[in-house]
């Protein structure tokens, strides 16, 4: 017989909490019940059990652009805020849109990774899809300039890729601004640089890729403008994401070019229309678009400071707080911080379920604390959400084993490769 370890609290298990003992063997969900019996047992009395979250978008920087953040960075900053598997983008350095960085990728990955992981490979002219499909999580597209150099000029140019694409069934994620729409005038502020990259730089492309990528199972990451909302409501020909930072912050935070992001920060009502289709149903999944930049890269003038910020730590945390001041119900969020994001890309994780890996949270509602830059292990070492309450996890499970520990990592190294684990 093989080992069985239970876990026994307060778990969130489809919709509500429930006092009752998960029984895991190889880091999988074996058993639920009220009482289990096993080999070793772990409780945590009162607080909540919720799954661990799925990062669909995060810029871990590795290889190649190391001095904002690495994959042991990047991942014990996801770690620390509830996020036991991230999906990395892919304009690294090199970009990953070859098999052979695809691979090397995963090595460095599978090396440093506190928590599991998928990979993205780049959309561009003359990739190999169906290689790349067997060992990446998604398709990424860029239709507009931003970090990195994986723009796609037209959408006619990777006609082919896409449509081969569509054959395989995976994920087509969508940076969605028109690069024609794009105006190229100088920048100093927020304003400046959403007047840039207006709102019909955003609907534009949403048109264009539907029409171009028919097939594909197009996912619109980070929508941000409110004429996008009614492109993205009621339909099966997608599926999309909001960030927090869309919800939460506008072009008037006076953070200057830290605040500086792809799509940018828009107006108040904007943010407002976005938290308000949140609340009604909208959008399948919440993910951080975690893209951070160092401190003198963001002292540059406004003009010449990357677009970015970093967030992967503080998602789930924020989420929470809104939770507890009922602007978000629990349900909700964690289907779009858990759950919808498993199902969509295809994933065993963000369900508190037979047959899932056993990742949880361990979450004590009553324990508010202000965001603070100093304490967030993300490499960059700054946040826009300086002094914001929040709701951290006080312990994390990964595949079944503790690796943080009332805010202390305690746990080995053993982040892998979510499409290899499936094979
Ligand atoms: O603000 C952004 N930063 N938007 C992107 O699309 C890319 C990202 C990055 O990688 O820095
Ligand atoms: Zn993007
Ligand atoms: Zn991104």
């Amino acid at each position: 017989m093989k080992n069985m370890d239970i876990v026994e609290g307060r778990f969130f298990i489809s919709g509500r909490f429930e006092d009752c003992c998960v029984g895991i063997q190889d880091g999988r969900i074996a058993k639920i019940a009220k009482v289990l019996e096993g080999d070793t047992r772990r409780r945590f009395g009162g607080a909540g059990i919720l799954p661990g979250a799925i990062d669909a978008h995060v810029h871990f920087r590795d290889p190649g652009m190391t001095s904002k953040e690495d994959f042991g960075t990047g991942s014990t900053a996801a770690l620390h805020g509830g996020v036991t598997c991230v999906l990395d983008m892919p304009n690294t350095s090199p970009a990953t849109t070859t098999l052979s960085a695809l691979r090397d990728k995963k090595k460095l990955a599978s090396a440093k990774s506190m928590v599991d992981f998928g990979l993205y490979a780049g959309v561009r002219e003359g990739i190999d899809v169906r290689a790349l499909a067997k060992e990446a999580v998604g398709f990424k597209l860029y239709m507009a300039s931003t970090t990195g150099e994986l723009m796609v000029q037209s959408l006619a140019d990777v006609k082919s890729e896409l449509s081969a694409i569509a054959g395989t069934g995976k994920v087509l994620a969508v940076h969605a601004e028109d690069e024609k729409l794009r105006k190229k005038e100088p920048e100093k502020d927020l304003d400046d640089h959403l007047r840039n990259r207006n709102n019909e730089c955003e609907t534009s492309a949403i048109r264009k890729v539907k029409d171009a990528a028919k097939g594909c199972r197009i996912h619109i990451c980070h929508v941000s403008a409110k004429d996008s909302l009614p492109l993205i409501q009621n339909t099966k020909e997608l599926t999309s994401e909001v960030t927090p930072h869309h919800l939460i912050l506008d072009k008037d935070i006076k953070v200057g070019s830290h605040a500086k992001v792809n799509p940018p920060l828009r107006k108040r009502e904007d943010r407002h229309a976005l938290f308000k289709a949140l609340q009604g149903g909208t959008f399948d999944i919440i993910a951080s678009d975690h893209a951070p930049h160092t401190l003198d890269e963001k002292a540059e003038d406004f003009d010449y400071a990357p677009s970015g910020m970093p967030g992967v730590e503080t998602m789930l945390p924020l989420m929470l707080h809104m939770v507890e001041e009922k602007h978000l119900d629990l349900a909700g969020a964690v289907a779009r911080l858990c759950s919808r994001p498993g199902e969509i890309f295809g994933i065993p994780k963000g369900k508190i379920a037979v047959g899932y890996d056993a990742d949880f949270i361990v979450v004590d509602f009553s324990q508010c604390v202000m965001v603070r830059a100093d304490r967030l292990p993300s490499k960059c070492g700054w946040t826009a959400y300086e002094g914001m309450p929040a709701i951290f996890p006080k312990s994390v499970i990964v595949r079944g084993e503790t690796i943080l520990d009332r805010g202390d990592v305690v746990g080995d190294q053993i982040g892998r490769d979510v499409i290899a684990a499936r094979k």
